[in-house]
This record gives C-alpha cells, sequence and structure tokens, in this order.
C-alpha cells in the first residue's frame, strides 16, 4: 500500500504530527503551499479565515505533490480553523481525484476535535474518508489502532 502524508501547518504543529506519521508508516510527505502566506498575527489569520470560509474562497496553491494518482491511503493534516479544515485544504481536496483512495484525516488544534472538519471532508471528497484522529496527544498505539 503506497501512503501520502498531506499536510497544511502554518506554526509547524501539524508539520510534526505528519513528520511522525511518514516515520511510523514510511510514507511520502507533502505540505500543502498557499501563493499568499498568512501573517503571522493570529487575529488576522482568524479574520482571513473566516472571511475564506464564509465567501466559500479557496487559496491559490503553490506547487503541487507529485503522482498523486499512484498513492492508495492518503493522510491529510490540518491545524483546525474556526472548529474545521482549513480552506487551503479543501481547495487541494478541489484539485485531486480522490476516487477509490482510503483518506484518514488528521490534525492538531488547541482544544476543538476534529468530527466537524471530517464530516466537511467527507461532503468534498469522493475517497472513503475514515476516523480521524487529533493528533496533539496520540501514542504510536492510539496511530496504529487508528490506521488499522
Ligand atoms: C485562524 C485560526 C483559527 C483557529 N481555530 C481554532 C479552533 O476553532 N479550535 C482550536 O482548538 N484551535 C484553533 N486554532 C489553533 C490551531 O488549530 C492550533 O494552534 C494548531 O495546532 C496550529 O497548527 P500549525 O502549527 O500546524 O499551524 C486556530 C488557529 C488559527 C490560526
Amino acid at each position: 500500500m503506497k501512503t501520502l502524508i498531506v499536510y497544511f501547518s502554518v506554526s509547524g504543529k501539524t508539520k510534526k504530527a505528519a513528520e511522525r506519521l511518514a516515520e511510523i508508516t514510511g510514507g511520502e510527505l507533502y505540505g500543502i503551499c498557499t501563493k499568499v502566506v498568512y501573517p503571522d498575527s493570529f487575529v488576522k489569520k482568524v479574520v482571513i479565515a473566516r472571511r475564506e470560509f464564509t465567501d466559500r474562497k479557496y487559496p491559490k496553491l503553490v506547487g503541487d505533490a507529485e503522482d498523486f494518482s499512484s498513492y492508495d491511503r492518503i493522510l491529510i493534516g490540518f491545524p483546525v480553523w474556526c472548529g474545521t479544515c482549513p480552506m487551503a485544504v479543501s481547495a487541494f481536496m478541489k484539485k485531486h481525484d480522490f476516487t477509490g483512495k482510503t483518506v484518514y484525516p488528521f490534525c492538531t488544534s488547541r482544544g476543538t476535535g476534529i468530527a466537524k472538519a471530517v464530516a466537511d471532508i467527507k461532503a468534498d471528497c469522493e475517497g472513503e474518508v475514515r476516523e480521524g484522529l487529533r493528533m496533539n496527544k496520540a501514542d504510536e498505539e492510539e496511530i496504529i489502532l487508528w490506521l488499522s
């Protein structure tokens, strides 16, 4: 089974979680990059994110995951933004055909769970979307159970 770990991360926490998953699964890593970089200020990011959600505005992405169609299992990671997954992740999903792929959503957050994000991903994605995992405190045993 070929695994791709796609992640979006602004301050590095989700990137770290993705790197852990790459070690555990042996999968390839791909970081989603937006053309316009989000500002450092938390308040400004919240304002932009809220506007993106309200307007269903997909940020432009830079670069792409190589050979996406060859992967069977996609682990897709993001920071929870305003209760769900950032529009940058929705933009990546919109751009790719997930048909026939198994999708495992994971997140990091300050406290919000992943359930709403998973429901939103399911509504947007043609792949088979499995249960999500909030990675903040997940240990290796929990990760292996989640993937099985
Ligand atoms: C725009 C924005 C909105 C956020 N909304 C939430 C939220 O609704 N719930 C939550 O628990 N954390 C929220 N956070 C915190 C991030 O999910 C958390 O800090 C995450 O671990 C950051 O991941 P990163 O370092 O990969 O960017 C928000 C952060 C930002 C910047």
